[in-house]
Parts: C-alpha cells; sequence; structure tokens
C-alpha cells in the first residue's frame, strides 16, 4: 500500500480546512471592507459546508500595502476589521459551532511603520534597534537579491543605508539572529494561544533565517527569487537554522492544551526536503505547492501524490492538499487555460487570453472531488466552493497587489482571487456589504451567490456533499492505493474507489456512483469528470 490509514485522527492530520480573506468574506460595517463581525455572521454557513477549522489570512493593524502581510502591530486587530473584543466573540463563536480556528502568523517581516522598524530608522547605524532588521552601508546595492514582487530586495534610507525588503519595500526583513526577535514573537504566539486559537499558519518560514554575511545569490538570473530543484539552496532561502525556531515554537505549543497546531507556508521542494519542516518536533504541517503546482496533469498529479506520501510518511505527518489560495489563479479559471506555474502570482489581465470558463469550472470541480478523497489535509480557498472564477478583467485602475506596482503592470498579481463574495442578491455587492465593496465583482457573481445554489447539481451542493461523505466514509485518515485505469487516475482509499478521466473518450466503471462531478450518475465517466464508488 502508498500510504496506510493513520492512527491519529485530530483535525489538522485529517480536516478540511477553509481559509478566510477577512477583506473578502462579508462585511458587517458596511464600509465596504468584510470585518470580524461579518465573519461571525459567516460561520453557520460554514458549518454547513461542513469544514473542520477555519484559517484567517491576516486581521492585524496595518497600512495594508500587502493586504495584511505588512503587520504594524502583531498584537492587535486593525480598526478596518474590528476590536479584539471581535476577535475574542470569534473564537468564542467558532468553538461552539465545533470549528477550529487558525490566524496568520507573519515572522519574516514586519511594516515599515511597524515601531520596531521606526525605532531602527531613528537610531544610529550600528545601533541595537538597527539589529531587528538587515541594514548595509555601502555605496551600492549590497547583494544581487531581488524581490519576489519585483525589483531589487533592497531600499535606500536618506540616511544612506540600506535595508533588505524580499517583499514590497513597505515589508523590511527582521534579523532572526538577533535573540530579541525570537524573544519578541514567542511573546506573540503566546499572546494569541491564551486568547484560544487552536493554531497558525506561517508565512514564508523558510525565508526568515538568510545565509551568513547575505552573498550573492548564485543562480538570480534564471531563478529570480524561486528554487531551482537540484541545485544549491539560495542563501535567502531553505537555511538550517531555520529549524531551532520551529522546535522552540512547537515546545510553546505543546505546553497548551487542547492540542495546537502549525502548518508552515513553506514553498521547498523535493518534498523529502520539505519533510524535515515536519518533522515530529517542527511544524504539524506544511502547504503541499508541489500538487499546487501540478496543476491538472494526470503525470504530474500521479507524481506529486506519490512523492508527498513517500516524503511525509517518513516523519508521520500527515500531507496537505490545495488548489487554491489568496495567491494564485482560482482554479476554475487556471484549468480553463495555460496560465503557467500557480504559485507564481502572475493574474490574468483582460490584455490575456480569457479562460474558458465552462470548461474551467468542470475541471475545478473534478479535481477538487478528486482532492477531497485523498487522505490528509484538505484546504480550501473562501469561494472555491461556489465555483468563482478569477475576476479576470478587473480595471488596472482598481488594483491593489504591490505586485502590479513593482512590475510597473507586467505582472497583474493577486487581485482577481480576492474579489469579495458573493452572498445572494439582495443589494449590489450581492450581499457582502452595504457600501461600495473594495474591489468590484465580475457580472457572474450574481448568478453563483451562495444563497441561489440550492439546485443538487450547484458547486455549493456538490461541495457539501463531498464533505459530508469524506467525514462519513473517515476518508481523512484512510489509506491509499493506485488503481490501474487506462486513461484514469484511480486511486482506492477504505472501500472507495476514485475515478478521474484524463482521456478524451467516455470509461465505462462499475460500482455504485457516491458522488460525481458532473451531477450524472451514469455507468459511463465522461472525460474531465471525477467519480467516488463504493464496492
Ligand atoms: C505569502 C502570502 O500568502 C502572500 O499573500 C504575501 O504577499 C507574502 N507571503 C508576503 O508576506
Amino acid at each position: 500500500m502508498i500510504h496506510k490509514p493513520t492512527a491519529g485522527n485530530q483535525w489538522w492530520r485529517s480536516g478540511v480546512i477553509y481559509q478566510i480573506y477577512p477583506r473578502s468574506f462579508l462585511d458587517a460595517s458596511g464600509d465596504g471592507i468584510g470585518d470580524l463581525p461579518g465573519i461571525i455572521k459567516g460561520l453557520p454557513a460554514l458549518v454547513d459546508l461542513g469544514v473542520d477549522a477555519v484559517w484567517l489570512s491576516p486581521f492585524y493593524q496595518s497600512p495594508q500595502k500587502d493586504g495584511g502581510y505588512d503587520v504594524s502591530d502583531y498584537c492587535s486587530v486593525d480598526a478596518l476589521f474590528g476590536t479584539l473584543a471581535d476577535f475574542d466573540h470569534l473564537v468564542a463563536e467558532a468553538h461552539n459551532l465545533g470549528l477550529k480556528v487558525m490566524i496568520d502568523l507573519v515572522p519574516n517581516h514586519t511594516s515599515d511603520q511597524h515601531p520596531w522598524f521606526q525605532r531602527a530608522i531613528s537610531s544610529p547605524p550600528g545601533s541595537k534597534e538597527r539589529d531587528f532588521y538587515h541594514f548595509r552601508y555601502e555605496e551600492d546595492l549590497p547583494n544581487n537579491w531581488v524581490s519576489l514582487f519585483g525589483g531589487p530586495a533592497w531600499t535606500k534610507l536618506t540616511d544612506g543605508s540600506w535595508y533588505l525588503h524580499l517583499f514590497d519595500s513597505s515589508q523590511p526583513d527582521l534579523n532572526w539572529n538577533n535573540p530579541e526577535v525570537r524573544k519578541e514573537f514567542e511573546k506573540i504566539l503566546r499572546f494569541w494561544l491564551d486568547r484560544g486559537v487552536d493554531g497558525f499558519r506561517v508565512d514564508q518560514p523558510h525565508a526568515m533565517a538568510k545565509a551568513e554575511g547575505l552573498p550573492d545569490h548564485p543562480y538570480v538570473e534564471e531563478a529570480g527569487a524561486g528554487f531551482i530543484e537540484g541545485r544549491e539552496s539560495p542563501p535567502m532561502w531553505f537555511q538550517e537554522e531555520v529549524h531551532d525556531i520551529f522546535r522552540r515554537w512547537r515546545k510553546i505549543l505543546d505546553s497548551y492544551s487542547p492540542e495546537r497546531a502549525m502548518c508552515g507556508e513553506a514553498y521547498v521542494l523535493p518534498l523529502s526536503f520539505m519533510a524535515k519542516w515536519v518533522r515530529p518536533d517542527e511544524f504539524h504541517q506544511t502547504f503541499n505547492f508541489r500538487f499546487l503546482d501540478a496543476d491538472w496533469s494526470l503525470e504530474r498529479i500521479r507524481s506529486a501524490i506519490n512523492e508527498s506520501f513517500a516524503a511525509f510518511d517518513a516523519v508521520s505527518a500527515p500531507s496537505t492538499w490545495v488548489l487554491n489560495n489568496h495567491d494564485v489563479i482560482r482554479h476554475a479559471s487556471r484549468f480553463g487555460g495555460g496560465y503557467g506555474r500557480p504559485t507564481a502570482s502572475d493574474g490574468i489581465s483582460s490584455k490575456d487570453p480569457q479562460p474558458d470558463s465552462q470548461l474551467g469550472l468542470q475541471k475545478a470541480r473534478a479535481a477538487t472531488l478528486f482532492m477531497l478523497a485523498l487522505p490528509g489535509v484538505s484546504y480550501l480557498y473562501q469561494g472555491e466552493e461556489l465555483g468563482l472564477p478569477e475576476h479576470s478583467t478587473l480595471e488596472d485602475s482598481r488594483r491593489q497587489d504591490p505586485t502590479f506596482f513593482r512590475t510597473g503592470g507586467k505582472r497583474v498579481g493577486r487581485d482577481g482571487c480576492r474579489v469579495p463574495l458573493p452572498w445572494d442578491n439582495s443589494n449590489g455587492s450581492n450581499g457582502f456589504s452595504d457600501g461600495d465593496p473594495w474591489l468590484p465583482q465580475p457580472e457572474i457573481f450574481k448568478e453563483l451567490a451562495r444563497a441561489n445554489q440550492t439546485a443538487p447539481n450547484s458547486t455549493l451542493q456538490l461541495y457539501k456533499k463531498a464533505l459530508k461523505l469524506r467525514k462519513e466514509l473517515s476518508l481523512g485518515n484512510g489509506g491509499f492505493d493506485w488503481l490501474e485505469i487506462p486513461g484514469a487516475l484511480g486511486f482506492q482509499n477504505r472501500n472507495v474507489k476514485v475515478v478521474h478521466n484524463f482521456s478524451d473518450a467516455p470509461i465505462s466503471i462499475d460500482g455504485t456512483v457516491l458522488i460525481n462531478s458532473s451531477g450524472n450518475a451514469t455507468d459511463l465517466l465522461e472525460p474531465n469528470d471525477t467519480v467516488w464508488l463504493s464496492d
């Protein structure tokens, strides 16, 4: 057997975790921006959907230069989203409803408005205040590193000193060699754990430790800031020193009851290397970007799954599976066109070829159904349960992603997957807000609003049925074996056979249909559809 059923059935081993992007979930205040009271209002819909936990993208005090991933106070709630009392209410309400709550921790960088950075730039070169960040004092660029959002990874202050930022210039990188930085983050972890959060999704953990002396990136021209399999680790990623930090954090989490968990947003390949991030005394899980980047191709999905089980089983960690998040083109559009590596976060503009929305949605529903039968943890991103497409014709004047600005519009960035959710047809933003939504919705959101998806064949009902079956059949902690079916990818988990038709012709299937991504219960599986069958 490729993967054996696991004994542990904790939520972080076998559950389904739903990502909430607070700005775009539901707005209770009427200012056009989603907020914590809106999330509280929407929680029953998530219970109805059948997820086990929610992960909240950042809601902390922030100038919002990078959608809140530029934090200026880690122990606060930005007034845009509500108050700490709202947060406590949210956690209590989620727990009453049986949902776990994970929050985002952003330790690689702060906002340039964070008091630590403000204090640093008003202190002299060489001071202990400056040692919280990476400052350099030469005339020219200190090294050849580039920002993931485009342009150099260094910005010069008016006093002539440079500071490092792997993302936007408003997001200076912290110096994790400084024990004071480590101490501050341990306090931050405890602050939220004491408030009852069940865990953290940790942003860019593989970037926190940098190679001694910040040497040039040896293959920056080829890789940008990315990763090339088989090459030595770039000096800003995957440094061994980072593991001590996670071990320390794990000890802190383990001192709390009930059990808390952390997920690393570690873009680390190959997966055998990523497995180091989920050794028993480090992260509980990491995002499986290998699966996300495999797109929807038979060979790449097969090898991603094989590598995942081999790597994660070796360290007794669950594999996670993910097809969407707030950084990538929504899968209902991605699978309807060739848009390159999803994690490049390039987006779609009205000048690009537009997705085939029908094919995209068909494949997206099938891919999700396939994913939800895999043992391990599945992550869903808000709105995918409605079959929402990317906003692929957003006007440039509405864009907010720093990627758009740092590349002079060459990469339009991630706004298209962050558009406010449609709930019903009660107002101009389809029930999202009584005000003007911060990003406009495409026309199709009217039809796709949650309240409109009551027909058994709607995407929302498909997700609900799949999540219910997944739980009833204990697929989350089941086993995995491939089934050999020409033109298809098939596997068995417990008594369920799962088949996706990658070929151009229908495949005849044998068994009782439990659920079919097309909604048809025939004994033929059409191209691009997935079916679950019982023996
Ligand atoms: C990953 C987050 O998912 C993304 O939205 C953010 O821009 C970068 N990390 C920087 O924090």
